[in-house]
Formats: structure tokens, sequence, C-alpha cells
């Protein structure tokens, strides 16, 4: 047998928005295999994850595969993708009451707190994406929008993996970075709107870029492509999201929707010893509806 060990790692996972979101099944496979949780979510969902970490009617969602312990984060830090350090962040935002109870929530000093609070980051997981005008067309996408959706679904990660390098390091087996495409930024899907093809595929080619900027200290960086999956942010896309699966579904050479576990277990075989010389690869997780011509 070849388990996947990892214990004693410390994993931070951004992206958790509800028991839903992919980084949320992310996170508890990560556990699940040994690793330590910090959570850094948006400062408006931080509330929302700590309730349903807490809440018994949630309970069945936080239960791991042995099916009795429960995801447990060491800790939850807010962070807004946004910002690479507290200078960059408005008055209008300082200022709003859900931001406004915490003294950092940038980039930078995130990063830079887990690092020195836990003493190094063995894993990054990059599972965040925002475009307000998602469900307009590109060719209707307004440029506020587009260079804002570039800004939290594609710079952040050059900046997360800038600020967290250092801390990613010449770890014992080496540090991995995960993020999460989709074949949009491959191909053209015409309801993916407010520019998040563009995003994708920028984000694309930076995993590439970064994982020859890190690699030199042992620090990996790949993504996976996901096939649809209903979560939050993606029932924003579409009303008829749904369809959309189905549809995917029955073109996919497995014939079948993706499970979010499956996007988990991929996620974790990356950031294990079994991926040591895996890097700046897009890892297609959805039944293999890429390789279709129709
Ligand atoms: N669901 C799908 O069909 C699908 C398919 C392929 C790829 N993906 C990708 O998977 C990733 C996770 O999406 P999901 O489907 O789990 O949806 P989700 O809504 O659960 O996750 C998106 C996360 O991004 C976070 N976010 C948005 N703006 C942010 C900001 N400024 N700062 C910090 N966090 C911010 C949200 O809080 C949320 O937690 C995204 O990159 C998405 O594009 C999703």
């Amino acid at each position: 047998m070849i388990p996947i060990d990892l214990t004693g790692k410390i994993a931070l996972v951004t992206g958790v928005g509800d028991n839903e979101s992919f980084a949320w099944f992310i996170s508890k496979a990560l556990q699940a295999a040994g690793a330590k949780i910090v959570l850094a979510c948006h400062p408006r969902m931080v509330g929302i994850v700590d309730g349903i970490l807490g809440r018994e009617a949630d309970r069945e969602s936080r239960l791991l595969p042995d099916g009795k312990t429960e995801f447990k984060p060491e800790k939850i830090f807010a962070c807004d993708a946004s910002y690479d350090t507290m200078e960059d962040v408005p008055e209008t935002v300082r200022t709003d009451r859900r931001y406004a109870k915490y003294s950092e929530y940038s980039i930078q000093g995130t990063v830079d707190a887990v690092g020195k609070e836990f003493g190094g980051i063995d894993i990054l997981i990059h599972s965040i994406a925002f475009s307000r005008e998602i469900t307009k067309s590109l060719i209707e996408t307004s440029r506020k929008a587009y260079y804002e959706a570039m800004g939290i679904s594609s710079y952040s990660l050059v900046s997360l993996i800038r600020a967290a390098a250092p801390y990613m390091a010449n770890r014992p087996g080496g540090a991995s970075v995960v993020g999460l495409t989709y074949v949009a930024g491959d191909r053209v899907v015409p309801h993916y709107g407010g520019g998040m093809g563009t995003c994708k595929a920028a984000l694309q080619m930076d995993a590439k870029q970064l994982a020859w900027f890190v690699g030199d200290r042992n620090i990996r960086v790949n993504l996976i492509s996901a096939g649809p999956y209903a979560s939050r942010a993606a029932r924003a896309i579409n009303k008829d999201f749904d369809k959309l699966i189905e549809h995917a579904a029955s073109h996919s050479p497995l014939r079948r929707p993706i499970g979010p576990e499956e996007v988990a277990n991929s996620t974790l075989y990356l950031c294990s010893p079994l991926a040591s010389a895996v890097t700046g690869q897009i890892l297609f997780v959805d039944c293999g509806y890429n390789v279709m011509g129709t």
C-alpha cells in the first residue's frame, strides 16, 4: 500500500465560502491525510464559515471520509484577494462594517501572519474567482469589471505565491501550490461571462510561469481544471447551470458529472510526494469532457 501521509504539513487554503465550495472539500481531504488546515476566507464569508463549523445542522458536511472525525481548521484568517497590502484598501472598504473589525486582510499581511504563527507553509490552495458581471457575455463586459475580475481571479495567484514563497521555500519534501481553473481558459464557453474565460487563460499561463520562478526552491505549482459543479459561484453564472452540468455529463467519456470530492482527491495527489516531479501542469478533473469535439 502507498498511503498519502501529510502529517505535520501546514496547508493555507483560500476560497472556502461555504460547505459547497471546492475549497471546503479540498480542506477536508487534506485534513484527512494529516495536514493542519488554515483558512483564509473573504472577510464577508468568515462569519458564514464559522457558523458552518459550529452548527449541529451542518455536522454531516464536516465529516471526513472516515465518517467520524470532523473537519476543524486550526484558524480562520480574513483575506480579501483584491489587496496585496493594506495600503491598497480604499477608504470606503476600510470603513465598511464587515471589514472594519479586522486590522489586516491583505494578501501579504495574511500570508505573513500564517507563515510566522505556523512556522512555514507546505501547501497553498488558490480557489478564488469573482466577476461582478459574470452574467454578461464578454462582449458586453465593462473595462472596470474585466480588470477587477482579472485582479481577483488571476493576479491573486501571483501575489499569493510572491508572499508565500519565503515560507514555502525548501520545505522537507518540497511545497505545493494548487489552483482551480476551468476549460473556458482553453476554449470558448460563451455563457462564462464577465471576462472569466480570459481570467482562467491568464491564470493558466501564470501558473506555468510561476512554476519556473519558484521551482528553484522546490515549490511546485499546478492547476486543476474542474468540470462544472453547482457551487455558489457557479450558480451565479447562469440560472440554468444544472442544464450545463447535464450537457457536460452526457458529452463526457465517463457520461456523468464530477463530484467535488474528486477534485479534492486529485488536489491531494498534487500536494503529495506522489507528484514530486509534477509542476507547471493543468490536470483535467472533468470526466474527460475536454477531449471531446462536440
Ligand atoms: N464550480 C465550477 O463549476 C468550477 C469549475 C471549474 C473551476 N472552478 C473554480 O473553482 C474555484 C472555486 O470556485 P467554487 O466553484 O468552489 O465556488 P465558491 O463560490 O464556493 O468559491 C469561490 C470563492 O472565491 C472567494 N472570493 C471571491 N472574491 C474574493 C476576494 N476578493 N478575496 C478572497 N476570496 C474571494 C469567495 O468568497 C468564494 O469562497 C474558482 O476558481 C472557480 O473558478 C469552478
